[in-house]
Order: structure tokens, then C-alpha cells, then sequence
């Protein structure tokens, strides 16, 4: 799928960015539009598909299951459903690439059918953990033969009688959430899943769509979230707006460039998914949101940014959840503002497409930034970041974009070893930036 050869990018100061953007769907949106078709009666029908690799992976798995995922001569995505019941075994393994939720969810639909696959993917998700999911799905009766740790390559063997489960989440999780719910849809009777901790709610909301039985109520603070198994889903025609944490890397390359101005249009902005927003708005950036709008069940807005001067501030470990893949650019931004920014609540990032703790601490010292941090908190002194340095990206997509904004505002320009995984989530975002002003280019 890759070139084999790494491919550096360098950015280098901008001068102000302009224009009306968008950006690619929402990559969660995306992947569970294609799973839940999979499993609905009928043909679902998808506009504004995240093109990316990490959700083509998600398609091919699909059609591999026998519910045929493709794109029309017209951009359009249409999904042949086979039913709750209806998935069976793959001819070959399903190869996830770099996707953590592919992977994840795809193992929860496929649980409770009894059908046998094998599951991989590329080195930075063969590193990562997946016994948070082995775990339950273990509970309805599904069988795993793992790598050591519990990790990929696995070969799944669905349970043929599954049985309901409770599970109360032990990590803030989506992916978690959302296998245990997936794994609920072909078990008889009622599958609860138990959240101390708010995760992004596409799953929830979009079985609704799809007319599953699902409730959610609060407990003590706590969501429980009820599925009743082994009715059938209706096939759906779906939306999917521009993704946040995609509009994440413009936002923070217009608040830091001196002189921007830009829009970005028809962006998701569930609550679960705005932490970053908030953040940079206390930290004095300049944001409007304009046209905001239902679409789809879903909140749905245009962002309008503009050059400000940041302040430091303490990001609380609560809202992590709510902004979990925006740390690196979060960072990013810090590193511009006036005094100390500090972000609890971390130890996920530990477990990402790279540790991105350490990769985002790395980089910023590459780039002549202070930093401090512990196992699950980061401190980045801010007041503009020199640059000159190059970043190792380590097979992780944000590491590579962070770094790349870092450049329009630092002193010297950045440079990032590798931007090959910019495709799994965010194809064309060189050619978009440089549409705005911005000069990223090869590296020699
Ligand atoms: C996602 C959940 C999050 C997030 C990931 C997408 C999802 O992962 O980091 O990019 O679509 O459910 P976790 O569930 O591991 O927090």
C-alpha cells in the first residue's frame, strides 16, 4: 500500500493562510457507516466518505465478509447489507493496515457469528493493545489464537451460542465501547455496556439511525447503554461531515500563522468530539463558529479562525476523552502561546499509532521547546517554537501533521521523516495547507 521508501516533508514559515476549506469525512462516522450497512437489510447509501486508507481497509474487510462495500462512478458509497447474522468466514486475512478502530470494532461485529478470520495489520498496530477488546467479546464466546501479549496478527473464531454481557469500560474507550455494542447485535437478549467516563457517541447514535434497540440512561453519573440483540437493522442513507480532528491541523496552522484567515466548512462538532475547540478558545483563539446546523442527527458547523496570541493553560484530565487525537496539535499550538500549558489525563496516548507522548515530546524538543512531562501529563513552555529540527513520525499520521503546522510559524523550518501514514486519515492535506499559503514540500 505504501512506497517502500520514507517520505520526508519539510515546512517552512508562511506568511498567512486564506481561503474556504473542507476536509475529509469523519473518520470514526466513516468506518461505522460501512460496518453497520454490513450488518443492516438493504443497501446502505454513504456521501462524504473519509477516502483514506484506514477506512478502504474498512471496505475491503467488509466485501471480504460478504457485504459487497463499494464507491460509485459518483463518489458515492453503497454498502449490500447481509444482516446481523450474515457475515461469514473471509477467504484471506483482513488486513487492517494502521487502524485501531477498523480492527477493533470489525472484531466485535464479527464475535457473536460463527465465522473464522484472521486479523493484521502493519507494525504500529501489531504493537498495539487488544486484549481491551479480546477480553469481552471473549465473555459472549468468542475464541482468539493471539501473538504474544494478545496482540495482532489473531485469528477470531465467532461464537456459534453467544451469550449477553455487562461490561463496564476499565479504559475511556470508544473503540471498547463500540466492539462490546457491535458484539451485542447478534446475541439474544440484552447486551449492557457500562461508561464511567463519556466517549465519543457515534455508535449509540448511529445504530439508532439504524434502528437497533438501544437505550441510554444515566446510573450515578455513570451512562448504560442496553442493546437487545438479534433484530434486524435498517439499511440507511447517511452524510458524513468533515472531520474535527482532521480540521484540527488548519485550525491551529491559521491561530499561530501571523496574517490568517480561513474557513473550514461542514465540520462534525458533536460534543464529544470538541474538546480541542474549547481548549483553544480559552486559550484566547480566535474561532467563530458560523451556519451552525443539524445534518443527519449530528451538529454540524463552519469554523471560522483567525490569527491570535495564545495563553497557557491547564488542560483537565476530564476532557481528554473529548479530545483524545488533538494532543499533538494541542501541543503544537502551546508551543506558541505565551507561558506553560499543561494537559492530565493522558496515559492513552501511550497506546495510540505510536506512543504519542513521547513522540509529541520528542518533537517539540527537536524543535527547541521545553518540555516536562510524567507518565500521563505534558508541559510545553510556550512562546514560539525555534524549529530546525526533524521529527521521527513513527508511523503515526498526527505526529507527521502536527509537525508539519509546527512549520508555518516556527523561526526555521520542520521536518518530519516520514509522511507516508498522512494517507490512512487525511489524503490530501499537503495539497490542501499549500492551497492556503502554506509551503510544505519533499525534503531532501
Ligand atoms: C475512535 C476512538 C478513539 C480515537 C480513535 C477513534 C473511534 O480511540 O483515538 O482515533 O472511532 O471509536 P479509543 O477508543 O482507543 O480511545
Amino acid at each position: 500500500m505504501h512506497s517502500s521508501a520514507p517520505l520526508p516533508l519539510r515546512s517552512a514559515r508562511a506568511s498567512g493562510l486564506t481561503g474556504r476549506i473542507r476536509v475529509p469525512g469523519d473518520k470514526s462516522m466513516s468506518h461505522r457507516a460501512l460496518m453497520f450497512g454490513a450488518v443492516a437489510i438493504g443497501e446502505t447509501v454513504i456521501r462524504g466518505l473519509l477516502e483514506a486508507e484506514d477506512v478502504i481497509n474498512t471496505a475491503r474487510a467488509m466485501t471480504a465478509l460478504g457485504a459487497a462495500a463499494a464507491r460509485g462512478s459518483d463518489g458515492v458509497w453503497r454498502v449490500q447489507g447481509v444482516g446481523v447474522a450474515g457475515l461469514t468466514s473471509p477467504a484471506a486475512a483482513l488486513d487492517f493496515g494502521n487502524s485501531g478502530t477498523g480492527v477493533r470494532l470489525a472484531m466485535g461485529l464479527m464475535a457473536t457469528t460463527p465465522l473464522t478470520a484472521r486479523c493484521v495489520g502493519d507494525a504500529s498496530l501489531s504493537r498495539r493493545p487488544m486484549g481491551r477488546v479480546t477480553t469481552p467479546l471473549a465473555q459472549f464466546g468468542a475464541r482468539f489464537e493471539t501473538a504474544e501479549g494478545g496482540r495482532l496478527p489473531l485469528t477470531l473464531l465467532g461464537a456459534r451460542d453467544p451469550v449477553p454481557i455487562t461490561y463496564t469500560l476499565p479504559v475511556a474507550s470508544a473503540q471498547v465501547k463500540s466492539a462490546v455494542l457491535l458484539a451485542g447485535l447478534n446475541t439474544p437478549g440484552i447486551t449492557t455496556v457500562i461508561e464511567p467516563t463519556p466517549t465519543r457517541d457515534h455508535t449509540e447514535r448511529m445504530l439508532q439511525g439504524f434502528g437497533a434497540k438501544i437505550a441510554v440512561t444515566r446510573v450515578d453519573g455513570a451512562r448504560h447503554i442496553a442493546l437487545e440483540g438479534q433484530h434486524e437493522l435498517k439499511a440507511q442513507s447517511l452524510d458524513v461531515p468533515g472531520d474535527p480532528s482532521s480540521a484540527a491541523f488548519p485550525m491551529v496552522a491559521a491561530l499561530i500563522t501571523e496574517g490568517s484567515d480561513i474557513v473550514i466548512e461542514n465540520i462534525l462538532l458533536n460534543p464529544t468530539r470538541t474538546g480541542l475547540i474549547d481548549t483553544l478558545v480559552e486559550m484566547g483563539g480566535d474561532i467563530v463558529i458560523e451556519n451552525r446546523r443539524l445534518a443527519g442527527g449530528e451538529d454540524v458547523g463552519d469554523l471560522h479562525v483567525r490569527h491570535a496570541r495564545l495563553q497557557g493553560v491547564r488542560v483537565p484530565p476530564e476532557r481528554a476523552p473529548s479530545m483524545i487525537d488533538e494532543y499533538p496539535i494541542l501541543s503544537v499550538a502551546a508551543s506558541f502561546a505565551e507561558g506553560t500549558t499543561r494537559m492530565e489525563g493522558l496515559e492513552e496516548l501511550r497506546v495510540k499509532e505510536s506512543d504519542r507522548l513521547a513522540a509529541v515530546e520528542a518533537g517539540l524538543q527537536a524543535n527547541g521547546v521545553s518540555t516536562r512531562s510524567g507518565r500521563d501529563w505534558l508541559e510545553v513552555t510556550g512562546g514560539g517554537a525555534p524549529g530546525g529540527g526533524t521529527v521521527v513520525t513513527h508511523m503515526d499520521h498526527r505526529i507527521a501533521m502536527s509537525f508539519l503546522v509546527m512549520g508555518l510559524a516556527a523561526r526555521h523550518a520542520t521536518v518530519v521523516d516520514d509522511s507516508r501514514f498522512i494517507a490512512t486519515s487525511f489524503p490530501d492535506f499537503t495539497g490542501l495547507l499549500n492551497g492556503m499559503g502554506a509551503k510544505i514540500a519533499a525534503a531532501q
